[in-house]
Formats: C-alpha cells, structure tokens, sequence
C-alpha cells in the first residue's frame, strides 16, 4: 500500500471527538485551520458513553479545598497537588464554557444546578444531564464544531503513527511534524503535516475482556505516542468501575455510581450488604476498594455477581433521574424499581497514559495530550468518580492557550517540513484475518485473567511472556498486510496492554488500582512517586 500522498497542511490537528478534542478544536479554529480525525463515527467516544457527569464545585456550601482533598484522598499519594489545585478551580469557568454552548445540565426547581453525589466525594457535586450527561456534551460539542467552517472533522480516519524528527534522525530537538492516516472507507494512507498535534483518543478499556467502555477504546493514543517515544506515565493503574451490569447479552452496560449517591446498596446473592466489612464508607467508599471487595465476595461465594439494591427508591424518581438505566434494564427485563441489578466491576479507566504538564504538553514537542489519554497528574493511583470529563475540559482550553503561545502559528516554517512516504505491505489475505481476531481475543482474555483487579508476580511474568510472541505476530502482520482498521486496532491494544503489565510488574507494592498480593501493602518507605516509561 503507497500513500496518497496529498500532504495536507494544517495549523491544528486533533485526535479524538470527546470532551477533550472537540473543547481544543473549538477554541483552536478562532487561530488557525484545524483538522479532527476520528476513525469510526464523531460521537462514538468514551465521553459519550459518560453516565454519572462532570465533578465542579459549583454549590455553595461545597469549596475548591473539599474537592482538592477529596482527590488526593482516591489518588492514593500519586496526585500531584498544584494540578489538581488547577484543574479544580478553573472547572467553574469551563463548566459555564460548556452551558453557553448549550449543555443542558439538570436544575433545581429555583434553577440551581442538581447535584449528583459518587464514591469518595464528601459533597454532591457531580453535574449531570439525566444519566446521559456524557452523550449531552457530546452532541453539543460536535454540533458546535460541525458549525465552524474552520474545522474539517473527518470520520472513519484512522491515525497510523505520528511522524516527528526524532524518528527520522532529522533534528535534535524532538517535534512532532505530521501523521499517517488511514482513509477506512477508501483503504488509503494519506499524509497529514502539522506542527500541533493534539492527542484526545480517550483510553483503554477493550484491552480487557470486560469493560464499560465503547469498541474505540483502545488504547490508541497511548501506543502511537509510545511509538513515538513520548514518556507514559503510570499505566499500572487501571480503574475498575464495581457496576457494570452483569447480563448474558449485554456486555458493557454501566450502571452508574451515582445510584449508590442516591442510596442504591450492593448485597450478595444472600441479599445481604457486604460492604461494611471492607469500608466504613460502604458502597460509597472509592471504587478500587468497592471493585475489590466486589471481586473478593464473587471469589468466596463462588457467585456470577454480586446486586446493587436501588428497590427504596420510588418509581417516579428512578425514572426520572436515571431514564437510560431504567429503560436499558426494563428491556432486558430488570425492573430496577422491585428487584435489584445483577453487577460485577469492569475495566472503566486508564488513570496514567501519556505524561504531559498542567498544559497537556508531552516530551515531544508539538504534540499535545489531553483527557484521558494523558497523564497530567489529577488522578494519581485511582481517579476521584466524575473528574475526567472536568479534567478534559480544562486541558483543552489550557492546551490551547498553551499552543498559541508557544508555538505561533507559523505556515512559512511548516512547508520546510519534509514528510517520508507512507510504505507498507499489499497482501490481503482473508484467511489471516481470522487470526488477527484470535489475537485480539487472547489479548483480552489474558489480560483479564493475569492482570486486573488483584494481580500476582508470576501472572504478570505470564501475561508479558505471551504478549511478547503476540507483539512479534501482530508486527509480522503490520509489514506485511494491507493494513485496516481493526490490524491497527490490534496492534495498539497489545502495545497498550505490554505498557500496562510492565508498568504493573516494576510496582512492587500496592496502591490505589494497583493491587498485586505480592506486595499487599503501599510502600511507606520512600516518597510515592510515579512510573516513568520510555521507548527510546
Ligand atoms: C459513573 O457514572 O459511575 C462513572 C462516572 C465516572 O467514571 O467518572
């Protein structure tokens, strides 16, 4: 397959149509020419899927401290204080962004904001839309952009590699200078220069067998970044959301925490609640110690899942409050408002990915990351339940301001750009394909089974033993094969998940998502600090 070779200029290019991308893209296009590329459909994102809302202080009796300490108490010591000090007391000023851009949050009858309550938050102050809030911000996000003619989105444009200098030996200070794109619907590699790149494609889930993510979470900005040779920060901790719906034909149905805000109880098969053996905080503790006891009461009694009890609550209130989990339920026929929710946890969130500052700049200069993608330092070990999408939303308006002064728009310099060729195999051959998902399954499979909730040394030396000979079969396949969408989903899923079991095999001690019974116990001994890795 040869490029296209169209070398298409942009001032801005973005990854991803999330909270995070469309926010940058929407500011971005006020400076210069932007570019969104998403490989399937714009609103397919982990933002879209976002259920329980956007954490902001935004009450008056609630205060930037509460939040603050609220953070750093899920972090688990790994937050880095200034910035979660940042990104709390900007997230009004973004939060009234997002309301100008015509997000509907929901209201008090005397028109304040209705304030959602979630695991580890001392205060309600969780900003939602129904228990679709995610989808919300999405649709007006992407109408926003649609209506700006200074933003070109493109779908089904799936991003290959970054091309930078420092890959092609060129210059001594490592800049991003374009990507390789794949045109899905037409089968053709085009080249894209820009010296801004910004990275939103969101996380990881489907690296696990069970997740609560979308299919396109998969861990593609944290692999191509890796390939690039930015640094990745804490890759070991993977949330584990404790609800997802436990049902034969529905895999990935979140069922929010925001029903245990709203008093929702988890109970064993017994119909007993279990969790004050585990926290005082009970089914509201934060969601690495509820996934653990979660996944602890499954192994001791031998149960499929455990329940979250919502039956105190009226009908009227459920119905109103939580439509798409009352009505996604009801088809399936769970009637929420008499019969608990059959749950287990899930794979829910990367907290670490592609370290970056306060501004969402990586090492590479030009190329930015923000969401969740990026590890700014908010969520340390374990993210606070609904500070993402607050996150990304700060990020992208800092990112921006950051870009514009850093790196002045600047055509001139940009032509001198020299952009290799995209070049790789032709062969098409249907019946790899057929292995090509074998991998795919084996990779999900073993990483839930060696490397998720409550890990082991020895299961980590196994899960990196066989994603070694799955990496070596997935790049046979990428030199050689007409490359699609779903070989470049594989190969960035078994990067992402390589990422994930060396970062968790060199921790040794646990904390915050990173439980491993080798080590049961945090390391008091030395100051906390945060994984660093880097390819080259
Ligand atoms: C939820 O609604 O429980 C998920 C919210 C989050 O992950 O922040």
């Amino acid at each position: 397959m040869t490029s296209t070779n169209t070398n298409t200029d942009y001032d801005f290019i973005v990854i991803g149509t999330g909270i995070a991308g469309l926010s940058f893209a929407l500011q971005a296009c006020k400076h210069g020419k932007v570019a969104v590329f998403t490989k399937r459909e714009a609103l397919q994102s982990n933002t879209a899927w976002a259920q329980g809302g956007i954490a902001c202080v935004t009450a008056a009796d609630d205060t930037f401290e509460s939040h603050v300490a609220d953070t750093l108490d899920a972090g688990a010591g790994l937050c880095d204080k200034s910035v979660v000090r940042t990104i709390v007391s900007e997230g009004p000023a973004r939060i009234q962004d997002l309301v100008q851009r015509g997000v509907d949050f929901d209201a008090n009858a005397d028109g304040t904001p209705n304030l959602g309550r979630e695991g580890g938050h001392s205060e309600r102050r969780v900003l939602h839309s129904g228990d679709t809030t995610g989808r919300e911000i999405a649709t007006k996000l992407l109408e926003a952009a649609i209506e700006e003619p200074g933003i070109s989105i493109y779908e089904h444009h799936f991003v290959v590699d970054l091309i930078t200098t420092g890959k092609l030996g060129q210059a001594s200070e490592d800049r991003v200078i374009g990507l390789y794109v794949l045109d899905s619907k037409r089968g053709t590699v085009e080249t894209f220069r820009s010296d801004r790149v910004v990275l939103s494609t969101g996380g990881c889930g489907r690296v696990y067998l069970y997740t609560t993510n979308p299919n396109v979470a998969t861990g593609d900005g944290v692999a191509m970044a890796w390939r690039a040779g930015a640094v990745i920060s804490n890759m070991e901790f993977i949330q584990f959301h404790p609800t997802c719906l436990y049902h034969p034909e529905v895999k990935n149905f979140l069922i929010t925490e925001a029903l245990r805000g709203e008093g929702a109880v988890l109970i064993g098969a017994d119909g007993k609640p279990f969790m004050k053996k585990y926290d005082p905080r009970e089914s509201l503790a934060p969601r690495d110690i509820v996934a653990r006891a979660i996944d602890r009461e499954i192994k001791k009694t031998g149960s499929q899942c455990v329940y979250l009890d919502v039956t105190h609550q009226s009908r009227a209130f459920l119905e109103e409050r939580f439509p798409n989990i009352y009505a996604t339920c009801a088809q399936l026929g769970i009637d929420i408002a008499s019969e608990p929710i059959p749950v287990v946890p899930a794979a829910h969130y990367q907290c670490g990915g592609v370290k970056t500052t306060i501004d969402g700049a990586t090492s590479i200069r030009g190329l930015y990351a923000i969401g969740e993608v990026a590890c700014t330092g908010l969520h340390g070990a374990n993210r606070l339940a609904s500070n993402s999408l607050l996150e990304g939303v700060v990020l992208a308006q800092r990112a921006c301001d950051h870009v514009l002064q850093k790196l002045p728009v600047d055509m001139a310099g940009r032509e001198s750009l020299v952009l290799p060729q995209w070049e790789s195999g032709d062969v098409q051959d249907v019946d790899e394909l057929v292995v090509i998902y074998h991998n795919w399954d084996e990779i999900r499979r073993l990483m839930w089974d060696y490397v998720s909730i409550v890990r082991t040394s020895k299961r980590l030396q196994r899960a990196a033993t066989r994603l070694g000979n799955l990496k070596h079969e997935v790049q046979e396949f990428y030199w050689n094969f007409k490359i699609t969408t779903d070989l470049l989903e594989l190969r960035n899923l078994v990067d992402t998940a390589a990422l994930i079991v060396d970062a968790a095999a060199a921790r040794k001690e646990s904390r915050g998502a990173h439980y491993t019974l080798d080590y049961p116990e945090s390391d008091t001994s030395s100051e906390a600090a945060p994984s660093i890795m880097r390819r080259y």
